[in-house]
């Protein structure tokens, strides 16, 4: 099947029973998706399909073929981060980091429909994504920080 990840076509061999997870992880090698509870449960395997945040674990990689699909290696560089990356650096908003990709993209996804976002819609925008380390407050101020830093700039 033929897929856009991160803005690149990519023609991967994989069944049509395979979900976008195992095809982003295990044939693509995109190991910054995370999988966790593998049911829709932790939203550690959020990715953004066409723009919206999505469980890459109960999603079939074969129903993405006309979408794109932008995963955590696609939010941003190591020189050039990405200002929700930026921010959850300067808020300390990760400890193991494991949620961290998931929480970043759903994150994404809130500021791009919402650029000036209350505290309670970015809970309600993260709310499907857990953190056992519990940096849910950090998690707030930092994507506060973030969309304030989008809003300036040019
Ligand atoms: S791994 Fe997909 S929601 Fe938990
Ligand atoms: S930072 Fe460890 S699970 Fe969220």
């Amino acid at each position: 099947m033929r897929l856009t990840i991160n803005g690149v076509p990519r023609d991967v061999p994989a069944g049509d029973h395979e979900t976008l997870l195992a095809v982003i992880r295990e044939r693509l090698q995109l190991t910054g998706t995370k999988e966790g509870c593998a049911r829709g449960e932790c939203g550690a395997c959020t990715v953004l399909i066409d723009g919206r945040a999505a469980y890459s674990c109960l999603t079939l990689a074969a129903g993405c073929a006309d979408s794109a699909v932008t995963t955590i290696e696609g939010l941003g560089r190591a020189d050039a981060l990405h200002p929700l990356q930026q921010a959850f650096i300067e808020q300390d908003a990760l400890q193991c980091g494991f949620c961290t990709p998931g929480q970043l993209l759903a994150a994404a996804a809130l500021i791009a429909r919402t650029p000036r976002p209350s505290e309670d819609d970015v809970r309600v925008a993260l709310s499907g994504n857990l953190c056992r380390c519990g940096t849910y407050p950090k998690l707030v101020r930092a994507v506060m920080q973030a969309a304030e830093m989008m809003r300036a700039e040019p």
